[in-house]
């Protein structure tokens, strides 16, 4: 009896953290979450496939139209060089950012329950599908405590094999140091190929949206039928919805105005939702494991 109410509340709990990981939208293939399924039916009834769709993606019905890297627009690769596409063979599955000339700070969700071997990272290049230059991943350094239920400690280094030479569309960007004060209000930048479930906006091209941080907890209170938001989260986006980061936008930077790498893109309810902000890891907290495992 008591077991069986224990393995219900489990798959509970499961399902919910899938869904707010991976939104409708996704596909979720062993347990990870796989991505931006950019679907632009306008009702759960009408289905049409996205001319950007990937090959692997599944379209599912959706109730409605909340989301793109939301209220965002086209920005080169220049305007944020250290934007990285982290992808398998079946293309893009995460955002990254270069963090130093061999290492790449993503989220842990999207390395969970993958090896090395089978990832690459693409740079230099606005578009996640061609140019730049793909290079290999030699180890993948995952949070020891990333937690898949409430998407704790969403960080994860990527070793690259090769050196990158840094360039106007391959740089590092710089990490917060913990002296560094970040406030409700600041205007921080999100960038990404996630999904933008707007037929009239690309995926393939990189985007932008600006967005405030968000006050913790006011942030945590919204979210606290989902377990709220924990130190090692950080929120940004407007209470009245609008713009965010959306599935496939994971693992990818939140910028300060100073270009600081404040987040990590980590999960969200839908996409710019009024009240729901997104919810990024906050990199000014994992500052120091960062430094141990890649010396950075
Ligand atoms: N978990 C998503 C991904 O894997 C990112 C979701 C971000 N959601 C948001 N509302 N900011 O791509």
């Amino acid at each position: 009896m008591h077991e069986n109410m224990l393995r219900k509340f489990t798959s509970c709990i499961v399902a919910v953290t899938l869904f707010v990981l991976c939104g409708f939208t996704t596909n979720v293939r062993a347990g990870a979450c796989i991505v931006p399924q950019p679907l632009k039916g306008q009702e759960m009834h009408v289905l049409r496939v996205d001319e950007d769709a990937l090959p692997s993606d599944i379209v599912l019905p959706r109730p409605r139209l909340d989301g793109r890297i939301v209220g965002g627009y086209k920005v080169n690769i220049t305007d944020a060089p250290h934007q990285i596409s982290l992808q398998t063979s079946g293309g893009h599955i995460c955002g990254g950012s270069i963090i130093a000339n061999r290492w790449v700070l993503t989220a842990a969700h999207c390395t969970a329950g993958k090896t090395a071997e089978k990832l690459k990272v693409r740079i230099g290049s606005s578009q996640e599908s061609t140019g730049g230059q793909l290079l290999r991943v030699k180890e993948i350094v995952q949070h020891e405590k990333f937690n898949y239920s409430n998407v704790d400690y969403d960080f994860s280094l990527l070793h690259l094999d090769k050196e990158i030479q840094y360039s106007d569309n391959k740089k590092a960007i710089k990490l917060p140091e913990e002296e560094d004060q970040f406030m409700d209000g600041d205007i921080c930048y999100v960038t990404g190929w996630g999904n933008t479930q707007n037929a009239s906006e690309s995926r393939q091209w990189l985007r932008q949206a600006e967005v405030p941080l968000f006050n913790h907890e006011l942030c945590s209170e919204k979210y606290k039928q989902f377990g709220g938001v924990t130190e090692r989260m950080v929120c940004a986006g407007y209470m009245e919805g609008g713009k965010d980061a959306c599935q496939g936008d994971s693992g990818g930077p939140l910028v300060s105005k100073d270009g600081v790498l404040v987040g990590v893109v980590s999960w969200g309810y839908g996409c710019a939702k009024p009240e729901y902000p997104g919810v990024y890891s906050r990199v000014q907290y994992a500052r120091d494991w960062v430094r141990k495992h890649s010396g950075v």
